[in-house]
């Protein structure tokens, strides 16, 4: 990696917490620039487009020549999916950042790769520590907020929070600062975003010209 830190550069990490048929893969696809990035991700489920890899070391070269072509890119991982092989991924995603070159991470389902609550596991620990000095900003997806770790609640800056199971609705009520009530009152599509103190919320809507998130007023 051609690193030059910058550390004037803002934190741009993200995290999508809600249950199974929530829309987190969906509100993400929203968020994440379809095009003209260059993008890293971890897509075991196939959710999102892109260039699709099941083996680690076609995967590699596929980022190599990704960065020597100079242009965006859409790299997704949906091989493996163990905490080694997210080591792995996380390793070589930290590589590929140049500090200059705008990166975007993507993460679906991060508690399968989660070891516990605690500590983040060394090079994911690693990756969301140091990626926005380099110019990468994580978005990360999963169904329980309760079992990933600290460190990613400590790094990110920007929580949307969607319907939940129902054990983890005191929990994600009490980060998104909403009362519990309302949280379990949450369709399917709608979420809470939370930006340092401020609360929005917004829905996601599918049009005939695709999809669409508007900010509600509440
Ligand atoms: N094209 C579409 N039109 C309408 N609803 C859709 C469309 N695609 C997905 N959905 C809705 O999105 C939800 C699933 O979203 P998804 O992002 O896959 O959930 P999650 O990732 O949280 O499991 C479902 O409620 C599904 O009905
Ligand atoms: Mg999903």
């Amino acid at each position: 990696m051609a690193h030059q830190p910058d550390t004037s550069l803002p934190n741009r990490h993200r995290l999508v917490l809600g249950a199974s048929g929530a829309g987190k893969s969906q509100l993400i696809r929203e968020l994440v620039p379809a095009k003209g990035v260059r993008l890293l991700g971890w897509d075991t489920d196939d959710d999102h487009d892109g260039h699709h890899f099941d083996t680690r070391a076609g995967y590699a070269r596929a980022v190599a020549r990704g960065i020597a072509s100079g242009r965006p890119f859409r790299l997704l991982w949906n091989g493996d999916n163990d905490l080694k092989t997210f080591e792995w991924w996380c390793d070589l995603a930290f590589i590929a950042l140049d500090g200059r070159t705008p990166t975007e991470l993507l993460i679906e389902e991060l508690a399968d790769v989660s070891v516990s609550a605690g500590r983040a596991s060394p090079k994911f620990g690693q990756l969301i520590r140091r990626a926005r000095k380099y110019n990468g900003g994580l978005t990360m997806a999963s169904q329980r907020g309760t079992e990933i770790s600290k460190t990613v609640y400590t790094q990110a800056s920007e929580f949307w929070i969607g319907r939940q199971e129902t054990t983890d609705i005191p929990r994600m009520a009490r980060l998104a600062a909403v009362s519990e009530a309302r949280l379990e009152a949450i369709e399917p599509l709608h979420y809470i975003r939370k930006r340092g103190p401020e609360i929005t919320f917004h829905r996601l809507e599918f049009t005939a010209k695709g999809r669409k998130l508007t900010e509600l007023t509440e």
